[in-house]
């Protein structure tokens, strides 16, 4: 077997500083680091793509709450990656396989073969779409909100890589009406044409809750929360009785003001109503992972879903500008970037 040509060195993005407002270019440094071939059970990795997202600029705050490893200056970032085994010194991958991993931010990746998961190439039509939010969309539709037949839904933050995805398993479910919020005129338009969304508005077009009571007039059953802030208080205000809350992301908070991320609960209209919080934390299990590939690849040849997704090219020199392109709003769906 001949092996693709490993080049002496790979490039990749440390963190340099802690942001402390706006994230700049000047909080990422690129640098290079030698290749070599594996030691013994490990492997090299030549990455393809990863995904982008708002929590990364989470994991830029020293201090946070949440339930996974922060970044930290001077050392490489990580982030889920999918790439391609080039070397093996392990009997458990062989080049050629299709491997999921957290090296991300840098071309190659090596490492012991336990940390990187081996994918059926052929479950999903590319690379890239093992990188769906697609556990955490299902966890939060269906497990917590228990979606179902006639259900009136809204989903804030529409077009993150996770909303999209959630919108579409509503209706997958059965929903009768899926509303989304977004932030443009284009963003509402990808919605409402490319992902069957039934409605779709824009949360800068005045009181989020004057949108919810014209589109939903009976109240919403569930909502899938994205963002926090005035939406979640718009979103309590307009419940149905009854209404279940799979409290996601406070995407308000992470990207808008740390307000954004502290909404208050209005309990006199919460206890009459019996609404349900669920805030949950996917900590994708293998069983989960396997589970959504499986049906998100059946779901794509039967047509019932697409993957809402945008791919960012230019590698590595270009990832810190992506991935502050993206908290400036201009993506939607999934971002996945190119790394090789
Ligand atoms: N609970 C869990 O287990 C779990 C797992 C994964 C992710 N999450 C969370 O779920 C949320 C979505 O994640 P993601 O990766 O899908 O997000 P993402 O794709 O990174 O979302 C980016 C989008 O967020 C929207 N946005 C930015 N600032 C906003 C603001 N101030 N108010 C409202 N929307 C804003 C923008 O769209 P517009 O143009 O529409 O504003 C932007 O395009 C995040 O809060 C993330 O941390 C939770």
């Amino acid at each position: 077997m001949t092996y693709e040509a490993l080049p002496p060195m790979s490039r990749e993005l440390h963190l340099a500083a802690y942001p402390d407002d706006e994230v700049t270019p000047e909080h990422f440094r690129l640098t290079e680091t030698e290749l070599s071939d594996p030691d013994d059970g490990k492997v090299v990795v030549r990455n393809l793509w990863m995904s982008l997202g708002a929590v990364y600029r989470d994991q830029m705050i020293p201090d946070t709450d949440l339930p996974i490893p922060v970044f930290r200056p001077g050392q490489p970032m990580w982030g889920r990656t999918v790439g391609t085994v080039v070397r093996s010194n392990s009997p458990e991958l062989a080049v050629g396989d299709l491997v999921e991993h957290f090296y991300g931010w840098r071309e190659y990746a090596t490492g012991y073969a336990q940390e990187f998961f081996r994918r059926d190439a052929g479950l999903l039509p590319a690379p890239e779409y093992f990188l769906a939010q697609g556990p955490t969309a299902w966890r939060g539709m269906v497990d917590m909100a228990e979606v179902g037949e006639g259900d009136t839904v809204f989903v804030s933050g529409a077009t993150s890589g996770v909303g999209s995805l959630a919108g579409q398993l509503a209706k997958l479910r059965g929903a009768k009406r899926v509303i989304g919020s977004t932030g443009s005129k284009a963003k509402i338009g990808y919605l409402v044409d490319e992902l069957g969304f039934d409605a779709a508005f824009d949360y800068h077009d005045g009181p989020v809750v004057d949108r919810l009571m014209e589109l939903a007039p009976d109240g919403i059953d569930v909502f899938f929360d994205n963002v926090g802030g005035d939406q979640f208080e718009a979103a309590v205000a307009a419940a149905a009785r009854g209404a279940r809350f799979a409290l996601c992301g406070a995407l308000a908070g992470q990207l808008g003001d740390d307000a954004g991320g502290r909404p208050r609960l209005d309990l006199m209209t919460a206890y009459p109503k019996e609404l349900v919080l669920r805030p949950f934390a996917t900590l994708h299990s293998p069983d989960q992972i396997a589970d959504w590939n499986e049906h998100f690849g059946r779901w794509l040849r039967e047509e019932r879903i697409v993957f809402p997704h945008t791919a960012v090219e230019g590698g590595i020199p270009a990832l810190a500008e992506n991935f502050i392109a993206l908290l400036n709003r201009r993506y939607s769906g999934t971002v996945v970037a190119r790394l090789t």
